[in-house]
């Protein structure tokens, strides 16, 4: 499809019914700003330009933008018809379609947008809009349409009557804009509304009096609508998200035992034949080998890499440590800041005395090493290879080779 194209996202909103002090954009979803996902999309559009509008917290919110994308500010943040105003300077000399995206719309697949741009382009449309039919619509624009079915204005919920109101097509605020159009319309927007806020949705109702071309294109999957404008919208969104990336493991060879109680972060990698079982939370920066199992009932956070064929067994917590292959934690343990060699046996109820209150300690658990049940060991601290810990020892020196310990504090019992 041959066509020149500009995004503009839209990020500059306050919280305000997020009810926080983080800007709604960078609410994370699976472990992610919900922004980047737009911007990821944005990416295989492959756009002349992007231009992302900020406003809220604009410093924190730059921080996530990466490469390639030109950021503006909204001065003060009176609608999304003055966000989108803002950054058309950017857009100076370009010829060619805007498609607008709001960065509180995570959930959008890049399919949907290139079917909505295609249609725009070769239809020559000067206004196409993505809309929805929802079961609820409330708290979205509704499509007006003529008597002949054609587009021809948005209403927002605040200003809809009640048969407006009753109207199950919505805005997704998704729109494609003939660029010079756009500019044309934006200028006569007014902030005559409830909210007294310069509406985006008002340049379709001006569009469709001054003769332009107006249509829509409907989307099939409904979630890809969701807006996050409260807490409860972004756990609805989280969890389709999860049910996606989970979907994807599986789709790679991950099995994945009950995807509604596993919760992986976005970005994680697991190696083929891995089992997940239930109740599972996965988190940022995370690596699990080959034929691993883990759970039920396993945290594994940031920096944990497992090898190959290791068994992670319930209730086991793990950060910042690698666990080597073919290494066993079957049972309720807490591992961090560790490095454990390959074929080792974590007994149930080890513990990792990582934190003396101050500073964090690394610890070292060698190859073919036995911890025994409830051993604690207390950081900085290394067990030799082939070593064993008694059961219920608390280990304050380091482990040579071969030898067992045992006891609180762990002492020397004898050679293996
Ligand atoms: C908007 C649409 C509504 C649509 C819904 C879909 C308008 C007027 N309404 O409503 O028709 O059904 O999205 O989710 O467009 N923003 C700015 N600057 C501003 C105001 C907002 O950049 O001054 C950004 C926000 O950060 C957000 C996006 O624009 O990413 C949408 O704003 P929001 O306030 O969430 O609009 P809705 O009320 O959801
Ligand atoms: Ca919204």
């Amino acid at each position: 499809m041959k066509k020149n194209l500009a995004v503009v996202i839209l990020a500059a909103g306050k919280s305000t019914r997020m009810k926080s002090e983080t800007p709604k954009v960078l609410h994370p979803l699976c472990g992610r700003p919900m922004l980047e996902y737009v911007l990821d999309l944005v990416k295989t559009l492959r756009p002349k330009k992007t231009i992302v509008v900020l406003g809220y917290k604009q410093q924190e919110v730059r921080k996530c933008l990466g490469t390639g994308v030109t950021a503006v500010v909204q001065k003060s943040l009176c609608g999304t018809a003055d966000a989108v105003k803002t950054a058309l300077p950017a857009l100076k000399g370009f010829k060619g379609t805007v498609l607008v995206l709001y960065g509180d719309t995570p959930l959008l697949q890049k399919e949907t947008v290139s079917k909505l741009l295609k249609y725009h382009v070769e239809n020559n449309v000067d206004a196409t809009l993505l809309t929805g039919n929802l079961k609820k619509p409330a708290g979205y624009g509704r499509i007006l349409r003529d008597k002949l079915a054609n587009v021809c204005a948005i209403v927002e919920e605040k200003d809809a009557d009640d048969f407006e109101k009753a109207i199950k097509e919505v805005n997704t605020g998704i729109i494609c804009f003939n660029n010079d159009k756009l500019a044309a319309a934006l200028k006569q927007v007014r902030p005559d509304n409830r909210k007294k806020e310069y509406y985006l949705t008002d340049t379709i109702n001006i569009m469709y009096k001054s003769g332009c071309l107006v249509d829509a294109v409907k989307l099939i999957d409904i979630n890809e609508a969701l807006g996050i404008n409260t807490r409860a919208e972004l756990s609805k969104a989280n969890s389709v998200m999860c049910s996606r990336i989970n979907e994807r493991y599986m789709l790679d060879g991950v099995s994945i035992v009950d995807p509604a109680s596993t919760f992986i972060a976005w970005g994680t990698k697991i190696g083929l034949d891995t089992t997940i079982y239930p109740f599972t939370v996965i988190e940022n920066d995370v690596n699990i080998g080959k034929h691993c199992a883990v759970g039920p009932f396993c945290h594994l956070r940031e920096g944990t890499r497992l090898a190959d064929d290791t068994l992670i067994g319930n209730f086991i917590e793990i950060t910042r440590s690698s666990i080597g292959p073919k290494t066993i934690a079957k049972h309720f343990s807490y591992i961090g800041d560790t490095h454990v060699g390959k074929l080792a046996n974590i007994g149930a109820g080890t513990v990792v005395a990582n934190f003396d209150g101050i500073n964090k300690h690394r610890t070292k658990i060698s190859d073919g090493a036995l911890i025994g049940s409830d051993t604690i060991l207390v950081a900085p601290v290394s067990v030799g290879k082939n070593a064993t810990t008694g059961a219920g020892s608390v280990v304050t020196k380091n482990v040579p080779a071969k030898t067992i310990v045992a006891g609180v504090p762990a002492r020397f019992l004898r050679k293996k």
